[in-house]
């Protein structure tokens, strides 16, 4: 008797286990599925042309935003094709293509010349250009006339400025004459100056509340997107989570809706720029000194050109 019960408890959990398991997979199964019919429908593998419209889609769907600098039509070229969601034409373009310390000598004009030619190669990222150090800070005039200046010269889709409340009557100028302002906030590389140094900003709470209160303005006021650089992933989170627009981080963690770097910087070309934030995927300024090595090598000792290789 006692046998039998036995065997019917083991038969009865056997049972359960094989029931247990029947689910799982089914689960596993449906997610699965979800997870593709997720991606079929993501905004980004749908889009032709990344508008400011698209990326408030993106923040809604949950869909992370992926940019890059760059600075040359080649560049652009390769980060269009490679399905990049924005551009941005940075004023780093000072530190990384002119070779100054820090972003502030570069002009209105070398922006444009930048910015015209990354647009040449883009036909689906959108192309936002840094309004540089000087152009906007004055007053709102002037800021306007920039801002409309590196609209029409470079076929450019959007403009990027630097800090929250006591550049809001420039933004507000701008915003009303149609052009859309990306805001940046924390580490701003334009005040390098006023802070001294580049250590994360907005660690103590005075600062993290007049962040977090720019942010709103900015919000407000009507930008479409707002760039954290270098503060505390928790703050930078709380910002993601109250405001609508979407928040794109450097250095100011994952909770945010999306990330951007320098394009040298990822590549490894700049190389003595090494902040805990960066991830570099590849060596390229070591690739490109070996190629340039052969080569010199190759002219010096008449291996290059051969025969094939003239006329
Ligand atoms: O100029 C730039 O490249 C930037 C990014 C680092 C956000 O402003």
């Amino acid at each position: 008797m006692s046998h039998r019960i036995a065997f019917i408890c083991s038969f009865v959990q056997y049972r359960v286990w094989l029931g247990v398991e029947e689910i799982c997979c089914y689960i596993t199964n449906q997610i699965g599925l979800f997870l593709k019919n997720i991606s079929f429908m993501s905004v980004h593998s749908q889009v032709k042309k990344v508008t400011t419209h698209v990326l408030h889609e993106m923040k809604l769907k949950g869909e992370k935003i992926a940019m890059l600098t760059a600075y040359d039509y080649s560049m652009a070229g390769i980060l269009d094709k490679a399905n990049i969601d924005v551009i941005l034409v940075g004023d780093s373009a000072s530190n990384v293509m002119a070779g100054n310390e820090t972003t502030l000598p570069i002009t209105m004009d070398e922006m444009i010349y930048h910015t015209k030619s990354v647009v040449r190669a883009v036909k689906r990222a959108l192309v936002v250009a840094d309004l540089p150090f000087g152009s906007y800070q004055g007053n709102s005039k002037e800021a306007l006339n920039n801002a409309i200046r590196m609209m029409k010269e470079t076929g450019g889709h959007a403009v990027k400025m630097e800090g929250g409340s006591e550049i809001l009557d420039s933004i507000n100028r701008i915003l009303s004459a149609g052009i859309p302002v990306m805001g940046h906030l924390g580490l701003t590389p334009q005040s390098i100056h006023k802070f001294g140094t580049y250590v994360v900003r907005a660690k103590e709470e005075e600062e993290a509340e007049k962040l977090l209160e720019d942010a709103h303005k900015l919000e407000e006021a009507g930008c479409f997107a707002i760039v954290l650089e270098k503060i505390p992933a928790k703050l930078a989170a709380r910002v993601t989570r109250e405001l609508k627009i979407p928040i794109i981080g450097i250095g100011a963690g994952h909770e945010v809706d999306g990330q951007v770097l320098v394009l040298h910087d990822i590549l490894g070309i700049t190389q003595a720029f090494s902040p805990r934030f960066l991830r570099r995927y590849h060596n390229l300024f070591a690739e490109i000194q070996g190629a340039v090595t052969n080569y010199i090598h190759d002219v010096k000792s008449v291996d290059f050109p051969n025969e094939r290789e003239q006329y």
